[in-house]
């Protein structure tokens, strides 16, 4: 089997799995953060050497203030996760733009960061307070900041993160768009639907995706 190098996934249908049991939505973000867990820690032991994970996008703002609140409790959570029991294999780097994030996510987000940064297994990208459009935008602006030449490679250093593209870009939960996602990155990716909603995409589902990504020719247009 091959192993995808990077994985990116828009993890997707928390609202429904939750609905669909009756609960809130905000249970479902929190099985949802369990799932983040379950599929980190598998990536690794897989040797996938990046995994980005879209936790938050710059549209999610439009929610319920109620609903945001309950998302950057859990996301702070998760990253006390990280400090208090840290991998030692695991990596954490984000792709976010600063603004609009309350100081205590960021605080905890430039900890993780700092902590981890030795760590010499799965590096694990956190898009988070996250848009491809944004990203671009700022970009653009460092560019000319820097007096930098406009070529792919000189951009490619002022994006957030300059990793290789994803191979892989994985959406579950049945729908089909990127919602605003690595649109600059993922130019030669392959896409894997899953109708299967995040907090119920734990191993096998994700084998699943990675063994589906195996059996394709890519070409790059050649
Ligand atoms: C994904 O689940 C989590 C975030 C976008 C933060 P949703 O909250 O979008 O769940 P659905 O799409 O409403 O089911
Ligand atoms: C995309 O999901 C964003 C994340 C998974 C963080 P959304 O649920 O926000 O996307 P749309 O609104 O269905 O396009
Ligand atoms: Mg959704």
């Amino acid at each position: 089997m091959k192993i995808p190098k990077h994985i990116a996934i828009i993890m997707d249908g928390n609202g429904r799995w939750a609905k669909a049991k009756g609960l809130a939505r905000t249970e479902g973000h929190r099985e949802g953060a369990r799932s983040v867990e379950v599929i980190t820690k598998y990536a690794n032991e897989l040797g996938v050497k990046y995994l980005t994970l879209y936790a938050f996008s710059t549209e999610n703002w439009a929610r319920p203030k109620t609903e945001i609140l309950a998302l950057m409790t859990l996301l702070e959570e998760t990253l006390d996760k990280f400090l208090n029991n840290p991998d030692k294999d695991i990596k954490v780097i984000f792709s976010s733009s600063r603004k609009k994030l309350p100081k205590k996510v960021l605080t905890k987000m430039e900890q993780v960061e700092k902590e981890s940064a030795k760590n010499k297994g799965l590096i694990l990208n956190l898009a988070i307070n996250y848009g491809s459009r944004q990203e671009i935008l700022e970009a653009v602006l460092k560019l000319q900041e820097k007096g930098l030449k406009p070529t792919k490679a000189n951009f490619e250093k002022c994006l957030y993160n300059n990793l290789p593209d994803p191979d892989l870009i994985i959406r579950t939960s049945g729908e089909q768009r990127l919602s605003n996602f690595l649109l600059w990155q993922a130019a030669y990716s392959e896409f894997y639907f899953t109708k299967t909603l995040w907090p119920d995409f734990r191993e096998k589902a994700f084998l699943d995706a990675i063994k589906d990504f195996s059996a394709r020719q890519r070409r790059f247009g050649a």
